[in-house]
């Protein structure tokens, strides 16, 4: 048995990687720029040639999407690669609820023959800290800016993502996991805990949903990613991150992490 974990310099691809070295299991690490490491292999999305040479001899596939248009090079990939027999996704929470035109959808229906674990987590508490998306914003300007108006979210710790895909990917065929936090929290409470630990003042910056497309299209994003980052921040807006489950208590026995713990931890970053 062996793993190719794709994604492996991500938020959950890098610890991925270190739980399994630390267990000694037969892995390679899908990286776009390889350290010469004998664990690191080629691995880019947009690069059909490196595919091959990744995936050989792999039964397990971590699949981290490329972020634009993933399913022609995620069907692509499969096809080129028919001896892998096991794909644990990294998928999104209540994706199983879209149509099959939805492209994190379908590329879940690509993967459902290969003995799939498909990962539905909840929105990162990582967003917010190093090597997210919104840490530099509260660093610099004290706001996390998002068109989430009122609307909690299950956040979650990757820590508890990252240790279900370890069971999986080690050969348990888990199904669809749903990974959410063990509370629900608004934008403006998240920001008003990392004030609380930081003691700096941070704030909900809530433009309306068309003042957020607004504000990507201007800023020149993709279009494809323009239509996903909107639907992903409609949902949030309309409540549809707005859940807790036991999957997380059931698969690794204990409850999910808080956010009290990821804050505690990072307090430094934000000060
Ligand atoms: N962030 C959240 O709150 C959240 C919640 C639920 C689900 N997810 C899912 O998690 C996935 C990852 O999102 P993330 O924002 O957390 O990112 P991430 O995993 O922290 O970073 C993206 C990873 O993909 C790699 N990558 C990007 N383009 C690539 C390409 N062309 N070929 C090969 N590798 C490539 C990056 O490598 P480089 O280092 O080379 O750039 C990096 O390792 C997404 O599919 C998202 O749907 C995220």
């Amino acid at each position: 048995m062996s793993i190719l974990v794709t994604g492996a310099t991500g938020k959950t691809g890098a610890p991925i990687v270190a739980e399994l070295e630390r267990r000694g299991a037969p892995y390679r690490a899908g990286v776009r720029r390889p350290d010469g490491s004998p664990e690191q292999v080629r691995f880019d999305w947009d690069e059909p040639g490196s595919w091959g040479a990744a995936a050989e001899g792999i039964e397990t596939v971590y699949l981290v999407k490329p972020p634009i248009d993933p399913v022609p090079p995620v069907r692509a990939f499969l096809d080129a690669a028919p001896w892998v027999s096991r794909v644990v996704l990294l998928s999104e929470l209540g994706r199983e609820r879209k149509p099959e035109t939805d492209p994190e959808r379908a590329v879940e229906l690509l993967v459902e023959s290969r003995n799939a674990t498909i990962l539905r987590p909840n929105w990162f508490h990582d967003n917010v800290g190093p090597g997210g998306g919104w840490g530099e914003a509260i660093r610099r300007a004290g706001e996390i800016r998002l068109p989430t108006g009122d609307a909690a979210l299950g956040w979650v710790d990757v820590r508890d993502v990252v240790d279900i895909a370890v069971i999986a990917l080690l050969g348990e065929d888990l199904g669809g996991v749903d990974v959410n936090g063990p509370e629900l929290l608004t934008v403006a409470e998240l920001a008003a805990g990392i004030a609380e630990v930081s003691g700096r003042a941070v704030k909900h910056d809530a433009p309306s949903l068309a003042e957020y497309r607004a504000e990507l299209e201007r800023a020149g994003t993709d279009p494809l990613r323009v239509a996903y980052l909107m639907d992903l921040v409609t949902d949030a807006a309309t409540g549809e991150y707005g859940r807790t489950s036991n999957d997380v208590e059931r698969l690794l026995g204990r409850p999910p992490r808080p956010l009290d713990d990821y804050l505690a931890e990072h307090a430094d970053y934000w000060r």
